[in-house]
């Protein structure tokens, strides 16, 4: 079967604090999941280690089929993979929600008009075009969560990273993204603690537990009827 991320008795441990341990997961060519668990369980730190910011200390990573052991690793891979960090602060690019929207696909090399035509697309289809000229800093919590996801979705990205994507959001929107992300045909990790709004998108929901990440729930137990 394809994988878009393979780990295998991964470990984390950030001098001594085993924050990820023995951590196996598959995530399927095109398949959207979703990671579990209390504050502090180390969700965040494993999108951190699949994103390529933080360096597991054993185990396999791969990465669409390819081991990553290093950054140099990783490299190839950056361009596949899309981060919406739990704090949108982060995630900012440039001053102004346009220009920010647009800098990813400028720095891939396409031309500054192709940009800027697919950013603003990209504003106009999560409903925030009037917020285009404004500046990221200045925003709502909620709308720099959407313009972060802007930034993001509008890369295309192969493999999707989502760290609490509906915090801040209002239901309108947290069901508007439920739409756009249903439709996205790729693989997709999201963390959260908003389990009405994961149960409507993943396959398979996975709990990280003291023993490794547990898979607590998935579509085909949905599906099935049960059986007394
Ligand atoms: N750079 C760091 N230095 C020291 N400790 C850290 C660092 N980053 C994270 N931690 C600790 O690692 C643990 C896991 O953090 P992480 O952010 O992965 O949790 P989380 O599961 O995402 O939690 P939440 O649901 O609150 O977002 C926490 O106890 C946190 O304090
Ligand atoms: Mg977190």
């Amino acid at each position: 079967m394809s994988c878009s991320v393979t780990l295998k008795k991964l470990s984390y441990e950030n001098g001594g604090n085993n924050l990820c341990k023995d951590i196996n997961l598959n995530v399927s060519h095109k398949e959207k999941i979703a990671i579990i668990g209390p504050n502090g369980c180390g969700k965040t730190t494993l999108l951190d280690i699949i994103a390529g910011l933080k360096q597991k200390d054993s185990g396999l990573l791969e990465l669409f089929h390819n081991k990553i052991e290093n950054e140099k690793d990783f490299k190839p891979m950056r361009d596949l993979i899309g981060y919406l960090f739990q704090n949108s602060d982060n995630q900012f690019l440039a001053p102004i929600v346009i220009d920010d929207v647009a800098f990813s696909l400028l720095s891939a090399g396409i031309k500054k008009e192709k940009a800027l035509l697919k950013a603003n697309m990209m504003l106009d289809d999560l409903g925030i075009i009037h917020l285009k000229e404004k500046i990221v800093y200045n925003l709502s919590g909620g709308e720099k969560k959407l313009v972060a996801l802007a930034g993001v979705l509008v890369t295309e990205p192969r493999l999707m990273l989502l760290d609490e994507p509906t915090n801040g959001l209002d239901y309108k929107m947290q069901l508007k993204l439920v739409e756009i992300l249903k439709k996205i045909d790729k693989s997709i990790i999201i963390v959260s603690h908003n389990r009405e709004f994961i149960d409507s998108i993943v396959d398979k929901i996975y709990e990280i537990t003291p023993n490794g990440l547990v898979l607590i729930e998935s579509l085909s137990d949905r599906i099935k009827p049960h059986s007394h």
